[in-house]
Order: structure tokens, then sequence, then C-alpha cells
């Protein structure tokens, strides 16, 4: 059993009781609240919006990792640490400049992380490895929550695992993540989980965050 980091997806929260689904991540032992942000264009879904987000950090007390799955990312970043994001992702593919605005994001104080979609290489992304503190490997396309994780992930994910160990950025997966997959990739060198649809329709989050852990 190692230590894991799990990051319920806010998304898949029942946001009919939003405050309620909150506060019970946070007794259930969640690391962060999990934020995607998609802005219609780069993703063909809209949300988390600004109302949603400072209703997250009325009610909770976990750090924040805003996954930005928005065009031209720079121009959002300073906004989003304003509303108290610790992690912020974006994804290289909607940004002319990542480098610098990994780099804006560190100075601002926040963790930088990438993004990486099922069909994006390593090739492609790997200068940018060693701004990052987080990297977010999509294992389903972004942009709705309840997809079906994508096994041609898994090769990636083993090679990144590597990386993660000579970079020192926390490996972090996101989508289609249930307690049968968290072995797996725990031993590819994952050592952080984006846990949406599974999570949320357990009926005792408290039980469900120890199975993760247990499996890990
Ligand atoms: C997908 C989002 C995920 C999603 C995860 O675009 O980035 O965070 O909400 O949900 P599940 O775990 O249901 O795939
Ligand atoms: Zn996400």
């Amino acid at each position: 059993m190692s230590k894991i980091n799990i990051h319920p997806s806010i998304l898949c929260a029942n946001h009919s009781n939003l405050e309620d689904e909150i506060k019970r991540v946070e007794l259930a032992g969640a690391d962060y609240n999990h934020v995607d942000v998609m802005d219609g264009g780069f993703v063909p879904n809209f949300g988390l919006g600004t109302e949603v987000i400072k209703c997250i950090k009325k009610h909770s007390n976990l750090p924040m990792d805003v996954h930005l799955m928005v065009n031209d990312p720079a121009r959002h970043i300073k906004f989003f640490r304003e509303l108290g994001a610790d992690i912020i992702s974006i994804h290289p593919e909607a940004d002319k400049h990542p480098a610098r605005t990994l780099s804006k994001i560190r100075e601002m104080g926040a963790t930088p992380g990438i993004a990486i979609n099922p069909g994006t290489s390593i090739e492609t992304i790997k200068e940018l490895l060693p701004l990052c503190g987080h990297v977010l490997t999509m294992t389903v396309n972004p942009g709705f929550g309840g997809q079906k994780f994508m096994d041609l992930t898994l090769s990636k994910i083993e090679h990144l695992g590597a990386l993660a160990k000579e970079y020192g950025f926390s490996l972090c997966v996101d989508g289609g993540i249930s307690v049968k997959r968290i072995k797996k990739l725990a031993l590819l060198g994952v050592t952080s989980f984006v846990v949406g649809s599974w999570l949320f329709r357990q009926e005792d989050y408290t039980e469900a965050v120890g199975q993760l852990r247990n499996e890990a």
C-alpha cells in the first residue's frame, strides 16, 4: 500500500446538493477538489463556473486542483489563481507558449501542470516536463464525466511513471477511474487519482476513499 492522493472530480457530484457533497468528500479524507473548467471551445461542454468554484472554496478546506480545458489558458491563470487554485493544469495544445504559461503559474505560487490527451504523445510535450509539478494524464477524451477508461493510454502512463521519478512531478490520471483500476495504475507509478462518477455513485464516500487507498 503506497500513499496516494485522491482528487474527487466535482463535475460528477450531485449539484442539487453541492454544499453537502463537498463536505462529504472532505470528511471522507480526499486530498484535493478537482475542478474541471470547460469553455465549449477546446472541449464540447461548459462548466464549472465562478460561482461553483466560490461555493467549493466556501465549504471546503481542501486544496483545489483546477483542470483548464479551455483555449488560450494563459489568459485565465491569474483569475483562477485568485479564486484559490493550488494546482493549475493546462492542455499544451490549447496554448501557443505553454512553457511560458507554466512558468507564470509557478511565479504565481501555484503548482504548474499539463494535461495530456489520450491522442497526445510524450514526444510532443517532453520539453515541458521539467517545468511541471503535476502531470494530468487523460485516460478519456476530455469534456465529460462517466466515460470509459481508454486502455491505449497505459503504455504512455508506464513511460510517464519512469519520467515522474526523474523529474519529480506528481503523476495523476483523470477519466474512468474506479477501484478496480487503482492497483495496476499505482504499480505503473501513478500517485494521484481523479475520481468522478465512480466515487459519487457510492453510498459511503469514506468507505469508498478507504477502498481506493487499500487497493493502491
Ligand atoms: C473529463 C474530466 C474529468 C471527469 C472525470 O473531461 O476531466 O475530471 O469529470 O470523471 P470520471 O471519473 O467519471 O471519468
Ligand atoms: Zn478533469
